[in-house]
């Protein structure tokens, strides 16, 4: 069952009723100021941070779920019936409902009796502002008398504070309004130098700016008693809970259209001019009045909502497909590659799973989302490389997490992940590899953002190597510290007491502990730091990376193989986890992806034996699950991962951020029916038929499906923000597809399934633009052995760097 449609010409999902199982969200903004918007206009806006400055309120986990948003109201005076175009709050039987969410915009319409409002949500860019263009028309045949009210709920900045400390708030809030502009500026009397604003673009009948007055004492946002009367008070917040609401008469004759443009934004001002006049306590507006009254202007508006367009248009032109298959080339050259910039911009702070309060940017999560977005934003790629290691740690190691807003590590939510460091090494690498841009690796470098520590890049990438070589033990194996990827296998915690976090709580020494996992992703690490250290002119590193790797590879291949897959970790004890002795998580998937992505096993029949135990023990039709058996109990000495029940998260459940390493295996060890298939179990697009089953959006990936454990296998959870993103773009861009950027040129090297026949390809890398077509016989599974280049035969299947820009190639690759 669907709840919807994709318009893959407008490049948007269509949703046609509004009571989805879940909110299915959006994100507004790209750069600096972001939003959330679900399919009924619930979610919230904040300034780089969804935590240390958040514009609005928005209620989790409340009953319905998705509460606090951006309202609109349409009031028809004769009658006195209201309701809100976007279905929620009223909730009103609402005629011809549709929410299109688009690119960094949505749309959510409905009519009712007769009168049919719609609202456009975007950010503009380079704006600190979003825009609400909301148009009302009236299809009756008679004239029609409507109020409207557009409604937000001010957020007191700190998001944590704003949900905990009462005693406090209920006696901080403050606004100013003038001209009809709500100004929201809550200590911007002491440290605060930014204010927020809220606009209409309409004359006003009245406004509100305390939430009582304008809901009324024990009314929700279904029946404020302001749109109810038809009347605002022109309250003044003093304290509890201040609020943004615009009331607008409109008179319109049959037929009629009337635009309504709303502004919802953030400004900061310099501390030495906050006030005006000067030595008074009013906000100094002279640097914001001219945003406002710009954007309150219909042409400006459509021009910023074409400019965001056109944005994407060339950001999405830089990998173009077209396969046949409706769900790879949506997924592809649309929403995936969406869901990558989301996920670049926002790590796993804020959606409707993530409150935006308890984690910023990870420091293994952000070099992983690099992975699927590097090619489209370069620049802030390369930003975003600096920005995470200046967090890292003197030894090589990292803060688990830093904050957006002050990019300084956060070590209140842990450290101690020794899989960290090497994350960097292959962000920076992929950075390498699409730009070919090598000064990166000179840039100064802080650790741990202290002056005077810096270093060139290239001595974190060594320091994240070196991190791991000092940190081995018993078998030789990389020592876990508090977990690896598996943020839940907390195998030096036992933990006992309720409550407590598995990421920060004091951990036991040993030094037993130790991870196959990392032995797999250290030596695709230290692979890449020998071709970085090649192409660094540093032969001393060459080979300390390269023996590194050779050596830990023998040690995966011996202490890490349990005859049939590898295994998953030694604990504590030193007792080994993830293999077929163990009655519970004899198999984990984990180590099945990274070491065969490492290429460890392709040579000797591991990789094979291991990839036919996944598909006999892991994988569903849903997907391939995390672990099997699933653990019934908690295993004090593994931690995290056996508290969920079976088939949820990381104790059994469909991980779906591990499934594409297995594609990539899949591809990488000749089987590319297999790639396909497992790619096509969790391609949201390819579920959208059992949305009802599946539940989550249909145009994203989840974190997780529950697995064949779970009473509810197949249902998603933990939509948007995930490393599933990247990792699934990667695995059918650059090994499915095969177009991938390696330091030296472009390689084609697709592993196509039997019944394909080819497929076409554009795309721009290093100023050039390449027209690609794969042919492939149907039934061949072979690789690209030749190409032509406009026209001329080239041996192999690498099209090496283009020597200037504004190149064009017609490239065609043969499979025989
Ligand atoms: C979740 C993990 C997450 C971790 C850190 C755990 O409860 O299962 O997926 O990474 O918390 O926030
Ligand atoms: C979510 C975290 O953000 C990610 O870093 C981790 O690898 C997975 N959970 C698995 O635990």
């Amino acid at each position: 069952m669907r709840y919807g449609h994709f318009d893959d010409e407008g490049r948007e999902y269509v949703i046609t009723r509004p009571d989805t199982p879940l909110p299915w969200i959006n994100y507004l903004g790209s750069e600096a100021y972001f939003g959330i918007i679900s399919n009924t206009a619930g979610g919230y806006s904040f300034y780089r941070d969804a935590r240390l400055r958040r514009l609005t309120r928005y209620r989790y986990n409340n009953a319905p779920l998705d509460l606090g948003g951006r309202y609109v109201y349409l009031r028809d005076d004769e009658s006195g019936e209201y309701f809100s175009p976007s279905w929620q709050p009223t909730q009103r039987e609402v005629d011809d409902y549709s929410c299109r969410h688009g690119l960094g915009y949505s749309i959510i319409g409905s009519s009712y009796k007769g009168i049919r409002g719609e609202a456009l949500y975007f950010v503009p860019l380079g704006e600190n502002l979003e825009i609400w263009r909301i148009r009302v028309t009236n299809d009756r045949r008679t004239p029609a008398k409507v109020s409207l009210f557009d409604s937000v709920e001010f957020c007191l900045w700190e998001a944590l504070e704003d949900n905990t400390n009462f005693q406090r708030n209920y006696s901080t809030g403050q606004v100013e309004v003038e001209d009809g502009v709500i100004y929201h500026k809550t200590e911007y009397r002491e440290r605060r130098d930014h204010f927020a604003f809220f606009a209409c673009s309409a004359p006003l009948a009245g406004f509100e700016t305390q939430r009582d007055a304008f809901l009324g004492a024990y009314r929700g946002w279904d029946r404020p008693i302001a749109v109810e009367t038809g009347k605002a008070s022109d309250s003044i917040a003093h304290g509890w809970q201040p609020m943004g609401a615009h009331h607008v008469k409109l008179d319109l004759a049959p037929g009629e259209t009337r635009e309504v443009i709303v502004l919802l934004g953030y400004q900061e001002n310099p501390r030495d001019d906050k006030f005006d006049p000067a030595g008074s306590q009013t906000i100094n507006k002279k640097r914001v009045k001219p945003v406002i009254a710009r954007y309150l202007q219909p042409a400006a508006v459509e021009k910023a909502f074409t400019d965001l367009r056109d944005h994407w248009t060339n950001m999405l032109g830089i990998l173009q497909v077209r396969t046949g298959s409706e769900h790879v080339d949506r997924m592809v050259n649309i929403w995936n590659a969406y869901q990558c910039m989301v996920t670049f911009n926002l790590s796993r702070s804020a959606s409707g799973f993530e409150s935006g309060i308890g984690r910023g940017m990870g420091f293994r999560d952000s070099n992983q989302d690099l992975l699927g977005f590097v090619h489209m934003v370069p620049t802030r790629a390369r930003e975003r490389i600096l920005d995470i290691a200046a967090t890292q740690l003197p030894t090589g190691g990292a803060y688990h997490q830093y904050q957006p807003l002050t990019k300084r590590g956060n070590n209140d939510v842990g450290g101690g992940f020794n899989d960290d460091p090497a994350w960097l090494v292959l962000g920076v690498a992929a950075y390498l590899k699409e730009t070919g841009d090598t000064s990166i690796l000179d840039e100064p470098v802080p650790y741990d953002n202290k002056p005077d520590t810096e270093t060139p890049l290239y001595e974190h990438l060594q320091r994240s190597i070196q991190y791991t070589l000092d940190r081995v033990g018993p078998h030789g194996l990389p020592l876990i510290g508090r977990a690896d990827w598996n943020d839940c296998l907390n195998l030096n915690c036992f933990s006992e007491t309720p409550g407590e976090s598995f990421q920060t709580t004091e951990n036991k020494g040993g030094g037993v502990a130790e991870s196959v996992f990392v032995g797999g992703l250290f030596v695709l690490a230290a692979d890449e730091m020998a071709a970085i250290a090649r192409r660094h002119g540093d032969e001393a590193e060459v080979k300390l990376a390269t023996d590194a790797s050779a050596s830990m590879t023998k040690i995966v291949e011996t202490a890490g193989w349990d005859g049939s897959w590898f295994r998953r970790a030694y604990d504590y004890f030193g007792r080994v986890v993830g293999s077929d002795e163990c009655p519970e998580g004899s198999i984990f998937i984990e180590p099945q992806g990274m070491c065969i992505v490492a290429g460890i096993g392709l040579q000797n029949g591991m990789a094979d034996k291991a990839l036919a135990s996944v598909a006999e023990r892991l994988a569903t039709p849903h997907g391939i699950v995390l672990n099997n058996p699933a653990f019934t109990y908690y295993h004090l000495e593994l931690g995290e991962i056996s508290t969920y029940p079976e088939g949820y998260k990381e104790n059994a459940g469909i991980f779906c951020h591990t499934n594409p390493w297995i594609m990539i295996a899949e591809a990488m060890a000749g089987h590319p029916d297999k790639a396909l298939d497992y790619y096509m179990r969790i391609n949201p697009s390819a579920r959208e038929e059992i949305s009802d089953v599946h539940r989550c959006e249909p145009y994203v990936y989840a974190q997780m499906i529950a697995g064949k454990d779970a009473p509810t296998h197949g249902e998603a959870k933990n939509s948007w923000l995930s490393g599933t993103a990247a990792w699934n773009f990667v695995a059918i861009s650059q090994w499915i597809l095969g177009i991938r950027a390696e330091y030296d040129g472009l390689r084609i090297d697709p592993a196509l399934p039997a019944d394909w026949d080819g497929f076409s390809v554009t795309r721009r890398f290093r100023g050039a633009r390449y027209e690609i077509t794969v042919h492939k016989p149907k039934g061949a599974v072979g690789r690209v052995t030749r190409l032509t280049v406009d026209g001329r035969a080239v041996p192999g299947n690498l099209l090496t760097a283009p020597t200037r820009p504004g190149q064009s190639f017609v490239v065609e690759a043969f499979v025989e």
